[in-house]
């Protein structure tokens, strides 16, 4: 694993979809102390106010895998659970996960992950003298952004309600002072990398998620409850089972009706508000 640390960036994904076009390696990370254009999800901006928060993205270059858009939400999962362990061990807490990725504190959002999948532009090596690079490069790769809350105080008014930090949970739990001022946000980082390395070459061994989904389902704070199901041809209710190998929710939607609903087609909510 390759380590860069950047004072400010656009977004640490550009960055590393810049790098990744000059031919970096497999496994490169890019994290910034803070962010001028963060990238949430579904378009959203995401802020990394500076020198209290992570901006973190990996590089990877799957191999073995035709990795197919249809499997980036396994990516994503595995990536949720690497930034689970490490904030739990940076915390002493129990965190939860929103399905498809969102990782909680006290039922509020401490992190979100931003997954893409990219080409190689057909001129990305126009000015190399070397073209079997691009063929060490192959032409797809993978860009994982991950934004984690650590010490922010506060937040924008659209979101105050349902975000947190790993400090405001740390104090709500009655941790000490001096508990909370060990946070360091690069220790996190590479434990952050170092999980999602074990998790990530696990994955590449069958392409599935069932060494992983215990672990996910045992945090997962949607199990058991009811959400609203955000569906592009209507929305509906429906209980939250768990999920399958391949990182789909699992729902009951009537008596004997179930299905297992994608992260890439569908959101879903909890009734009454974010989970
Ligand atoms: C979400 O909307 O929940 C995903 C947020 C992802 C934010 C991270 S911060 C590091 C990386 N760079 C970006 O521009 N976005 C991701």
């Amino acid at each position: 694993m390759r380590y860069i640390f950047l004072d400010e960036v656009d977004s640490t994904n550009n960055e590393i979809k810049r790098l990744a076009e000059k031919g970096y390696e497999d496994m490169t990370v890019v994290s910034a102390d803070s962010q001028t254009a963060g990238r949430g999800r579904l378009g959203h901006s995401w802020t990394s106010p500076k020198g209290t928060s992570i901006a973190t993205s990996i590089l990877i270059r799957p191999e073995k895998l035709d990795i197919k858009m249809t499997q980036l939400p396994r990516i994503t999962i595995l990536t949720a659970v690497a930034v689970l362990d490490a904030i739990e061990h940076a915390t002493g807490l129990t965190a939860g996960i929103k399905w498809p990725n969102d990782v909680l504190l006290h039922d509020k959002k401490v992190c979100g992950i931003l997954t893409e999948l990219c080409f190689m532009p057909k001129d990305a090596f126009a000015h190399q003298s070397d073209y079997s690079i691009l063929h060490k490069a192959g032409n797809k790769y993978i860009v994982i952004g991950i934004g984690i809350n650590v010490t922010v105080r506060d937040f924008p008014d659209e979101i105050k309600d349902m975000a947190t930090s790993m400090s405001i949970a740390m104090e709500q739990a009655g941790k000490s002072k001096e508990e909370i001022e060990k946070l360091s946000r690069r220790s996190i980082i590479e434990n952050v990398w170092t999980n999602f390395s074990y998790y990530y070459h696990e994955f590449l061994k069958t392409g599935n998620l069932n060494f992983i989904k215990k672990k996910y389902e045992s945090r997962l704070v949607n199990i058991g409850r009811m959400v609203k199901v955000e569906d592009p041809n209507g929305e509906y209710e429906a209980k939250a089972l768990g999920i399958d190998y391949a990182g789909k929710l699992l729902i009951e939607v009537g008596e004997d009706e179930y299905r297992a609903i994608d992260s890439g087609e569908v959101h879903v909510r909890g009734l009454y508000g974010y989970v």
